[in-house]
């Protein structure tokens, strides 16, 4: 069995992050999306790591993945030089893949619990192909699955305007090689791409077994800015421990499960978690509450804030009230001393602010 990592694509949802950062790297309380794909990789026994990276952003995903040693795989790097779908990105990885079996796994989506027990069934069974769905309450905006009573697939579709049913494809597929059969055989959808629900359509028109697995845990896909805060929500409230390696005041407070990462300091300050701050940060007369992570060296001065996330080296001052924000590496948020009330922005291409 080999994985299949889909690290490519444009992130055009993610404006303006990933003008200069691949999605896959965002992090989830302070760990780049991707990194925990790799890990339920390796939870799951596979030792050869594929993965699909654009030329936009492959130099990132390899400089943060490097050769797979921390996670025990054999990374490939395997470019794909336009994003045109999902099935492409297989074609493209087809002298990788060989005549393998393999786990394609989506590198902006997270599933609790892994994959370990999806792939130890597929390898048991005896099915072409193994899909993961999740009920979900706007089926339109996903693929849907028909499933019969055994589980077995009988229909997909790509965003119907009229769901047959409310179980969405999560971004994780197990296949036999006779899905490259199958995308030999489809065409570009009606959006230029190589749909892979189109191919495994046609897996079933051909006569094979897709069987499907429901989720009952979270699935988190990190497309979009409030995807990724509530992202941060979930992981953090299933994962953060109470971990202060940098310096706390006597005049602060620290509640709850709190990280924070070596040559931190927090000075004057309250800090409710669950949080995650980073290393070399200085958190100075400020709040930081429930679900927020802060990245390295980032400096907070007089500011309360919730429910955000903050990326690395960043500069806060003197902001009353911050919620549900997601700020760039190296962005600055301040007040100007003046009586002069107007508003002073410098910002980047495609940026948000919300007054
Ligand atoms: P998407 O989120 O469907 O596509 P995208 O990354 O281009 O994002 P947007 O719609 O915001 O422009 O992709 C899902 C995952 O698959 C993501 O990790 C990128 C990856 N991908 C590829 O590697 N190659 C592709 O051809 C496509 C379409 C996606």
């Amino acid at each position: 069995m080999k994985a299949l990592i889909l690290a490519g694509g444009k992130g055009t949802r993610l404006r303006p992050l990933t003008h200069t950062m691949a999605k896959q790297l965002v992090p989830v309380a302070n760990k780049p999306v991707l990194h925990f794909v790799m890990e339920q990789i390796a939870e799951a026994d596979i030792k050869e790591v594929g993965m699909i990276i654009s030329p936009e952003t492959g130099e990132q995903i390899q400089a943060s993945i490097g050769a797979g040693d921390k996670w025990g795989v054999n990374t490939t790097y395997i470019m794909q030089d336009k994003p045109a779908g999902l099935a492409h990105a297989v074609k493209t990885a087809r002298d990788f893949l060989g005549d393998a079996p393999f786990l394609m796994f989506l590198g902006d989506n997270l599933i609790q619990g892994g994959v370990k027990e999806l792939v130890a069934q597929f390898n048991a069974g005896e099915c072409d192909a193994s899909i993961l769905l999740k009920e979900v309450t706007n089926p339109s905006a996903f693929g849907v699955a028909v499933i019969d009573s055994e589980q077995h697939v009988q229909q997909l579709i790509e965003k119907p305007k009229n769901p047959p049913s409310n179980l969405a494809l999560v971004g994780v597929y197990l296949f036999s090689p006779l899905i490259h059969e199958a995308i030999d055989r489809i065409k570009p959808s009606w959006r230029g791409e190589l749909e892979i629900t189109d191919a495994i359509q046609e897996l079933l028109n051909m006569g094979h077994k897709v069987t499907a697995r429901q989720l009952t845990g979270w699935w988190l896909d990190t497309g979009k800015k409030d995807d990724i805060l509530e992202a941060n929500r979930v992981v953090l409230d299933e994962y953060a421990s109470t971990r202060v390696l940098g310096s706390v005041d006597e005049k602060s407070q620290v509640a709850g499960r709190v990280q924070a990462g070596a040559g931190s300091e927090i000075i004057e300050s309250v800090i409710r978690g669950p949080v995650v701050i980073g290393e070399n940060c200085r958190i100075i007369r400020s709040f930081i509450g429930p679900f927020t992570a802060v990245g390295n060296g980032s400096i907070l001065e007089d500011v309360n804030i919730e429910h955000s996330v903050i990326l690395d080296r960043c500069e806060l001052r003197q902001v009353p009230r911050l919620e549900d924000s997601l700020i760039g590496t190296g962005a600055k948020v301040g007040k100007k001393n003046s009586e002069h009330k107007a508003l002073h922005l410098f910002l980047g291409d495609d940026a948000e602010v919300i007054l």
